[in-house]
């Protein structure tokens, strides 16, 4: 079983850890487009092209399934992934039904890019869970850059963290959503600025859940050696140190085809 993995840059590896662990045997491919990073402000037809490429480069490669490790990208192309490719994909989205058993005050925020709190998909997902509770948006720009330097603890990285909690915060939500897969990363930096009493939920086990039942039903074998291999479309020299960082082993990072690194589809 080999699993293919993208996201706009590094964020993903949050849900790669949790697939890992939930699928150890399996081959896992990983794609950052770090070239196009952040996909948060980009428009959705953008976020559409480079999504179609990146799964058709994972599936080229073998891909038995697709993960889109991204809650933009998600929002923005799993639909036309799906028209698209054989393999099946999974997506992710916000923990807004989890927080809805989580809450105990019916106060909800969540933390997510711009492009997947303007969705639609998203739109809808607040019509189908959030009935009943209040929920509090916030999009922070800067700390997706923050993470893909890896820096998780900085005075920086802090202000930022705490600039945008703390109209929620005040509001006085008791759950905290990571609705982009790079926060998770900062997610003790995220705990430590809310203190205790509050919630935080991400979703890389439950997206790493649903990928065993995709593999589950697709018969998984694990006839190919386990391990992961990297691609980016960036600059392998600069995303090195990050990766190695953030993904806590020294790892080889490929570079994107050129095919597969520009605005093609
Ligand atoms: N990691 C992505 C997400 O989960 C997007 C970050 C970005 O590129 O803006 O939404």
């Amino acid at each position: 079983m080999r699993i293919g993995v993208f996201d706009s840059g590094l964020g993903g590896l949050s849900v790669l850890r949790a697939i890992r662990q939930e699928l150890p045997d399996a081959s896992l491919h990983y794609v950052a487009d770090s070239a196009w990073v952040p996909y948060g402000p980009r428009g959705e037809e953008f976020i559409q092209l480079r999504s179609r490429t990146l799964a058709h480069f994972l599936a080229e490669h073998g891909a038995d399934i697709i993960v889109v490790a991204c809650n933009t990208a998600t929002a923005a192309a799993v639909p036309t992934l799906r028209e698209s490719l054989g393999a099946p994909v999974v997506g992710m989205e916000p923990a807004v039904k989890p927080a809805t058993a989580a809450t105990r005050n019916g106060k909800v925020g969540v933390l997510a890019t711009v492009g997947t709190l303007q969705s639609a998909r998203f739109a809808a997902l607040l019509d189908q869970f959030g009935a009943g509770i209040e929920v509090l948006t916030r999009a922070c720009p800067g700390l997706v850059e923050q993470v893909e330097a890896a820096e998780l603890d900085s005075p920086r990285t802090r202000a930022l963290v705490e600039q945008y909690t703390a109209p929620l915060l005040r509001a006085g939500v008791d759950t905290l959503v990571l609705g982009c897969t790079h926060f998770v990363f900062l997610r003790p930096m995220i705990e430590a600025v809310a203190g205790p009493g509050i919630t935080v939920i991400d979703t890389g086990a439950a997206v790493a859940r649903q990928v065993r039942l995709v593999a589950d039903s697709l018969g998984s074998t694990f006839a190919r050696a386990s391990g992961v291999e990297f691609w980016t479309s960036g600059d392998v020299g600069r995303l090195a140190e990050p990766l190695n960082t953030l993904w806590g082993e020294r790892v080889v990072l490929s570079v994107l085809p050129g095919e597969y690194a520009g605005q093609t589809a």
